[in-house]
């Protein structure tokens, strides 16, 4: 297999979060020769055009992880039925470069309930001319359960539901490589 890097971003900032658990979980089960980056949008300033072209170390780093990226990973919860802020603010300061566009994206969806979000960041992602993965895109009941990271990952069905669809979005990534 040749080596995938890929990037993952939780759209949740708190400590307990699930959506960062479950991007944890799958760093710790991803196979050897998947390298999964998770990166930060906790930093960045509430996007404005004007900052734009204005050295921002947060939005370098972040710009600089996804140009590496062979793909991204997505988990971001629902905010009254809305996409949450951070993960918008993110995608806002994203929208204006040329790192995003076609890159393949899978999203993980932690709680099955949140379709509202789902729908909408999907709507952005296409927007934004990014490659959702259909395949590589997967839903696992988190909300309530108190698991964290190491707890996903010892859990035979949510590992087995993360490992496929990583599988799927590899799988993709090869298969547009080679096209
Ligand atoms: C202010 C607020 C609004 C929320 N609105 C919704 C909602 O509209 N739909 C939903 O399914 N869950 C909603 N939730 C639940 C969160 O999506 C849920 O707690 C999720 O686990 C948060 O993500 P995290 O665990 O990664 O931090 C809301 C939670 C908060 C705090």
């Amino acid at each position: 297999m040749s080596p995938i890097t890929l990037l993952a971003l939780s759209g949740s900032l708190r400590s307990a979060s699930y959506n960062t658990a479950a991007i944890v979980a799958l760093q710790s089960l991803a196979p050897a020769y998947i390298e999964i980056v998770i990166g930060s949008i906790a930093q960045l300033p509430l996007f404005n055009p004007d900052l734009e072209g204005q050295h921002i170390p947060a939005l370098d780093e972040l710009v600089s992880a996804l140009n590496q990226a062979d793909g991204l990973i997505i988990a971001s919860p629902e905010y009254a039925h809305g996409i949450s802020g951070p993960m918008k603010n993110a995608l806002d300061w994203l929208v204006g470069g040329v790192e995003f566009p076609y890159k393949p994206i899978m999203l993980i969806n932690t709680s099955p309930r949140a379709q509202h979000a789902l729908d909408a960041l999907k709507e952005v992602l296409t927007t934004m001319s990014g490659n959702i993965i259909a395949e590589a895109c997967v839903a696992i009941p988190l909300l309530s359960s108190e698991l964290d990271a190491d707890g996903i990952s010892g859990d035979r069905e949510l590992s087995k539901t993360l490992l496929s669809a990583l599988e799927e979005f590899r799988v993709a990534i090869e298969a547009e490589r080679s096209a």
